[in-house]
Order: structure tokens, then C-alpha cells, then sequence
């Protein structure tokens, strides 16, 4: 039996890379009952390690840490579009006192290294986004001890990672706030929400699914719940909780009444990502779908922007229903939500 079989709160603390999800946030979720997880993507193994530790000197509960898995690009095919968006961005990088970030082709998110250190330090839970691992990677986890959860954003998806043998499915909707994570990112996700993912997917399920997207109140989880999702997890809900790590423009952004719109974009990374339109999302729809290249080019000028109070250039990540993120304890919000 799964531990989202078990857990007295049916909720996941989504894994927000960037600095989002901190050791504090994941256990506080996994203290109020709910699973806390940690997020590994742009962070050094070194920095995960740490986290790992972290967490377990903070909560005695289960939790997780959730990876990014790579995925080769096209140079040839997309070098001359980045080399020509790099260029458009040049004048934005000098407008903020900093310079477009250089591109790497290779993996710089150490994957190998991370798949050793989850197998080393056996996390009671590792989870995926942007991707499978292979079948062995998933049977290297599961034999050291950890519970993996594939995430999924299409009902081929689901049936992709039941195939690599994960324990439970992440069913992501369009709802979601932060990167889709779909698994070839060259194409467009499908433009279909959690429940409507949950529905169409029920018939091949073989294993627990959780919901994610859009889920921000106690409403939305017995929705999910009653259509058969074992949990939900969410991420914006928890945006604005105080053990959260957003910085400060982050916050300011999310509340801004001048923001009122979301889009699903690639401006900022490459990847398609749901974000509170802005400046940068006007300007830049149409950036080449090359993650993590766009997201290195772009990265000094979003920490240039946090750092400043732009909020017309910061990646400004928000599922569709961000109004509703409220500013209080982690374990508060998810308590509420699990009702
Ligand atoms: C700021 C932010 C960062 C995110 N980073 C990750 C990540 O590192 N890994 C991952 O699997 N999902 C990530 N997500 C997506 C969440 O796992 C989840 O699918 C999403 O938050 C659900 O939608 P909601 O934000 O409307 O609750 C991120 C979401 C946000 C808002």
C-alpha cells in the first residue's frame, strides 16, 4: 500500500524548484499530515543532500524530493533561434544592470549524481517531473526503499510511466501553476484540466493517482476526491505560506492588482509554464522551446528582477486559482484543504 494510501491528509506539498519549496515548507506540510516534498531541479547535489538532511531533522513524517529528468536537445535545430532570442533579450539584461546568462547544451542539473544520491539516502518518497526515468532507475529507487511517483499530463503519459513501474501518478492539469510537465517538450500540452485528465484516465489506472492544478480549497479536494483521485497536490495554494521560500517581488507580484491575468508560457524558460501575464510574457511568447537553454539565458535577468522589484520581468509561476493563495502556516492551509 502507497503512502498516499495511508496519510491522514490527502494532500501533497507540491515540489517548487527555484527556491519555493524549502526544508521548513516541506515539513510543515508533512507535520500537518499531508506529504511535504523537496525539489532537486537547478539545485546542486551537494545543496539536495543538505535539504535531505534538513527535512529529516525537522519532521519525523514522510516527505520527498522531486526531480527534473533531462532530455536531449536539437542543437543544430535550435541553436540559431537561441543565438537570435538571446539577442532580443540583450537590451533587457542592460535595462536591469546584468548581463543574458550563457547557455549550456548539456546537462547541468547533475541527474546522474541526484539518482545516486536519492538511491544513497532513500527519501521515503522521490518523484518526477518533465519526463520518465528508465525502468531501472525506478527499480533502483524502489529497491532502496523510496516510493516514486511519475508525473503525467496526458492519458499516454499515465500510461508511459505505469510502464516504468511508478507507484503512484501525478495527473497534471492546465490548471497548474509553474512548468507543465510534459514529456516532450517540444510539443504543446494538452490543453485539458485535472479532472477532465483524472476522467479520462481512470480506465487505465493501475495504480493511486493524485490530482494537481488549480486546487486551492477544501472544495476542489472532494471534487478530486470523489472522482477518484487518491490526493491532490498543490503548489500555489502554498505560495504565500509563511515557511514558503517566494521572495518578496514574488509575493508582492502575486497579490499585485495591476496582474490580472495568467497565461500558459514558454517566455521565460522555454518550457511551457502557467504564469501571471506580465511585461515579459507579452513580449517574449513565441521563445524557442529549448528548456533549459531559454531558462540559462534568462535566469540573471529573473534574479536581477526579483532582486529589484520588476515585476513586468520576473517569472511570476501561479496556477489559475493564485487569488486564493492565502498567507498563513503551511500546515494551516493544508489542514483546511483536507477539511
Ligand atoms: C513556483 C512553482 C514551482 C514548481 N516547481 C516544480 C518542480 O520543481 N517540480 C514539479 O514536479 N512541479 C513543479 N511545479 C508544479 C507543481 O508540482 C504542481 O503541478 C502545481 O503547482 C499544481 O498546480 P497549482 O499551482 O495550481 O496548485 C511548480 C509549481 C510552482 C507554482
Amino acid at each position: 500500500m502507497s503512502l498516499v494510501e495511508t496519510w491522514e491528509r490527502p494532500v501533497v506539498g507540491a515540489p517548487m524548484a527555484g527556491g519555493v519549496s524549502s526544508p521548513l515548507l516541506a515539513a510543515a506540510v508533512s507535520d500537518a499530515g499531508g506529504l511535504g516534498m523537496l525539489a532537486a531541479g537547478y539545485r546542486t547535489p551537494e545543496q539536495v543532500a543538505a535539504d535531505l538532511v534538513h527535512v529529516r531533522d525537522l519532521t519525523d513524517r514522510p516527505f520527498g524530493v522531486n526531480l527534473f529528468v533531462p532530455r536531449p536537445l536539437d542543437r543544430a535545430a535550435l541553436e540559431p533561434r537561441v543565438d537570435d532570442f538571446a539577442g532580443r533579450i540583450a537590451g533587457e539584461a542592460a535595462a536591469l544592470g546584468t548581463e543574458v546568462g550563457l547557455p549550456s547544451w548539456h546537462d547541468t542539473d547533475h541527474w546522474e549524481a541526484k539518482v545516486h544520491l536519492v538511491e544513497t539516502l532513500a527519501p521515503p518518497v522521490v518523484s518526477c517531473t518533465f519526463g520518465l526515468p528508465g525502468a531501472s532507475v525506478v527499480q533502483r529507487w524502489k529497491g532502496a526503499g523510496c516510493e516514486v511517483h511519475l508525473t503525467a499530463t496526458s492519458v499516454a503519459e499515465a500510461v508511459a510511466a505505469q510502464a516504468a513501474g511508478t507507484d503512484v501518478l501525478v495527473l497534471q492539469g492546465r490548471e497548474a501553476g509553474g512548468h507543465r510537465g510534459t514529456h516532450d517538450p517540444s510539443v504543446e500540452p494538452e490543453p485539458v484540466d485535472h479532472l477532465g485528465l483524472l476522467e479520462a484516465a481512470l480506465p487505465r489506472l493501475g495504480v493511486p493517482a493524485v490530482v494537481a492544478g488549480g486546487v486551492t480549497t477544501p472544495g476542489d479536494v472532494r471534487r478530486a476526491l470523489a472522482a477518484g483521485a487518491a490526493g491532490v497536490q498543490v503548489g500555489t495554494a502554498i505560495l504565500l505560506a509563511h515557511e514558503s521560500g517566494a521572495s518578496r517581488t514574488y509575493r508582492v507580484a502575486l497579490r499585485s492588482q495591476h496582474h490580472t491575468e495568467r497565461v500558459l508560457t514558454r517566455a521565460f524558460t522555454g518550457r511551457v509554464a502557467g504564469a501571471v501575464a506580465n511585461g515579459w510574457t507579452r513580449e517574449y511568447a513565441d521563445a524557442p522551446a529549448a528548456f533549459p537553454v531559454v531558462d540559462q539565458l534568462t535566469k540573471p535577468l529573473r534574479r536581477a528582477a526579483a532582486e529589484q522589484g520588476d515585476l513586468e520581468r520576473l517569472h511570476v509561476w501561479a496556477g489559475s486559482g493564485w487569488r486564493a493563495a492565502q498567507e498563513r502556516p503551511a500546515g494551516e492551509i493544508v489542514r483546511e484543504l483536507a477539511g
